[in-house]
């Protein structure tokens, strides 16, 4: 089978623009650093016969295996951590596998509300999976931040601390309910912005991810409680900077590419 374009590395005009023309940032950058799937089969890659294959329906997405050793975090537990991947984020994968195939089977007689239920849950499951794997790779670092996205949050917020103050108060909004607090680099202007989506689908449009915090209650809930502080403490103290950092890397790339100055 073909290899799938990789997301690292140089990113053609193409693949930038198809991004950003999906609104579909938050799809991308979830497993860019993460080992591939070995089993099934990731998609095949666009094909000059690509027109026949139905790679938006195959349902044949793998879960991808933590970055990090379960037990390895500060202050967040392996029992925890495990139970979310396996449970939260493989159920997601195994739904949005679902999703697909049900997807696959539509036809002009397929009644609209049932499309529009189906379509639905396939962006639900399709963004919890991207954002789950974004937020796992983001995970298993010492928490000190250094290199470029210090220099470029201290731009953008007058100092990281300020920073910081903002995000942390994003996570605390959400505390007792469900989404996520990210950090985004908005490929359409170049800025740096701090987002909260209540649920999968509220993501910035063009908002592609460097820093993503799952604030659903199954995050925290089995090691903290109620204690969504302590829980905002324990994943700062666990980012990974450098997966951070790269994230910004290739998103300087995407958005000097996609405004045409690249
Ligand atoms: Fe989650």
């Amino acid at each position: 089978m073909t290899k799938p374009p990789s997301n690292s590395g140089d990113l053609s005009r193409r693949e930038a623009l198809t991004s950003l023309a999906i609104g579909g940032a938050a799809l991308i950058t979830g497993c860019a650093s993460a080992p591939e799937p070995q089993s099934p089969a990731p998609h095949p890659a666009p094909s000059p016969n690509a027109m026949t294959i139905p790679t938006s329906l195959t349902g044949r997405h793998a879960v991808v295996p933590l970055p990090f050793a379960p037990g390895s975090l500060n202050g967040i537990s392996e029992r925890m951590i495990t139970s979310h991947h396996e449970n939260n984020y493989g159920g997601a994968v195994k739904n949005l596998n679902r999703a697909e195939e049900e997807l696959s089977r539509i036809t002009a007689e397929t009644p609209p509300f049932v499309v529009a239920a189906l379509r639905e849950r396939e962006l639900t499951f399709r963004n919890s999976k991207a954002l789950h794997e974004a937020y796992f790779a983001n995970l298993g670092g010492n928490g000190r931040r250094s290199g470029a996205i210090e220099a470029a949050l201290g731009q953008a917020y007058g100092t990281t601390a300020r920073w910081e103050q903002h995000i942390r108060a994003t996570a605390m909004g959400l505390g007792g309910g469900s989404g996520w607090a990210l950090l985004v680099f908005e490929l359409d202007t170049g800025a740096l912005r701090t987002v909260s989506s209540q649920s999968h689908t509220q993501a910035a449009a063009t908002g592609f991810p460097l820093l993503v915090m799952d604030m659903y209650e199954h995050s925290y809930q089995m090691d903290f409680g109620a204690g969504v502080a302590r829980y905002v403490d324990a994943f700062f103290a666990n980012v990974q900077w450098e997966e951070v950092n790269r994230r910004l890397e290739r998103a300087l790339k995407m958005s000097a590419i996609a405004r045409g100055s690249g």
